[in-house]
């Protein structure tokens, strides 16, 4: 795995070694990297939206995915089309005819998760009286970490089972993404034998194998949220050991060119009269769009010298809703940023 502070040291050198075989990447190439893709990062930065984005650049190449969502209610389902997840699984969108590219989804909760390890192992009656008595919460909450635990273990018994070609995780914002991927490691420091600690051993076991998962970290062209992913990214290598995948830019304005001319100058030739007020704001609005261009220029760079990842650059969109039309068009622009991307040499 590449060590982020080494890398970052060296200068800025991208890491791109663990992705690129032949000097280039094609987004199949990066969704078949692991079978499950966690999506991090702060609140509100769009993680739901890239979790469909990749859910659904996998599925039009062919690849089964898997969606699952384990903290309330993400508006993924929403973006499908389809009603608010619940624990068992739901095809937001249907195969080809020739029965490829499917979308599942689902959401994982601790309690379910832990009834059904019951019912699983052996112990229907003790679920069975758990779950009518209320207790469940008291068992989840006597340790420490038994929650993420029981998400992340169901998490791995689904990769296990190979139940999508790939599994995409919406996981939750990005401080409590860190604890929830470091339950397994804080676990296994208090808990030596049992079940919990086999458990908790097999759930390390997937996070910190890059052939079965990676971290994608979302953040937004600004500053607290640069400043967050970057801490995020560090947190994870350093405390949890999870491989890294690719950092996804998201909510970038499309760069206009020709922003700086004058409006009156320009309508003028081509026969239009702009009255001052119209010219005025005119020029507001442009001068608005240069300052957050130069704004988010300034960010992106910003990003790459604190973290050797490669990024993928995602649109604004300025729809009114967030539909699947919209999440096709972010999956095109992920693709072509994945194709974009070169490895250095
Ligand atoms: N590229 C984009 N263009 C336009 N709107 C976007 C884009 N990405 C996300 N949004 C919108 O921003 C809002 C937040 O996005 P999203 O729900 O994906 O973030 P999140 O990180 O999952 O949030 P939370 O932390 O609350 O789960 C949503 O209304 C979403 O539709
Ligand atoms: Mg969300």
């Amino acid at each position: 795995m590449a060590n982020l502070r080494i890398e970052a040291s060296e200068g800025r050198r991208v890491p791109l070694g663990r992705w690129f075989r032949g000097g280039r990447l094609d987004p199949h190439e990066l969704c078949r990297q692991s079978r499950v893709a966690i999506v991090a990062g702060k609140g509100g930065v769009g993680k739901t939206t890239v979790t469909a984005t990749l859910a659904r650049m996998a599925s039009r190449l062919g690849m089964s995915v898997l969606v699952v969502e384990v903290e309330g209610k993400s508006g993924l389902a929403t973006i499908f089309g389809g009603d608010d997840l619940v624990y068992d699984e739901v095809v937001l969108a249907p195969a080809t005819p020739e029965g490829r590219g499917e979308v599942r989804a689902r959401t994982l909760t601790p309690d379910l998760a832990l009834l059904e390890y019951l019912d699983e192992h052996g112990m229907k009656r003790v679920s069975r009286r758990l779950s009518r008595s209320g207790a469940v919460e008291v068992v989840a909450t006597a340790t420490p970490g038994i929650k993420d635990i029981l998400v992340l273990g169901k998490v791995k018994q689904l990769e296990r089972a190979g139940a999508a070609d790939l599994i995409v995780l919406d996981a939750p914002a990005a401080g409590h993404a860190v604890r929830f991927l470091m339950s397994p490691r804080a676990l296994l420091d208090t808990v030596t034998a049992g079940p919990i600690q086999s458990q908790a051993a097999e759930v390390l076991e997937l996070v910190t194998d890059p052939a079965r998962c990676q971290v994608v970290l979302v953040t937004l062209a600004e500053e607290t949220p640069v400043n967050e992913v970057v801490e995020t990214a560090y947190a994870l290598e350093d405390k949890v050991g999870t491989n890294l995948g690719p950092v996804v830019v998201n909510g970038l304005y499309p760069v206009r060119a020709g922003l700086d001319v004058d409006p009156e100058a320009v309508a003028g030739p081509l026969g239009f009269g702009l009255r001052p007020r119209e010219a005025e704001a005119l020029r507001g609005a442009a001068a608005f769009r240069m300052k957050r261009q130069d704004l988010q220029a300034a960010q992106v760079a910003r990003l790459a010298d604190a973290l050797p990842l490669p990024r993928l650059r995602l649109p604004a969109l300025f729809d009114v809703d967030m539909g699947l039309p919209q999440i096709d068009q972010l999956a095109d622009a992920l693709a072509t940023e994945i194709e974009l991307l070169e490895a250095t040499p």
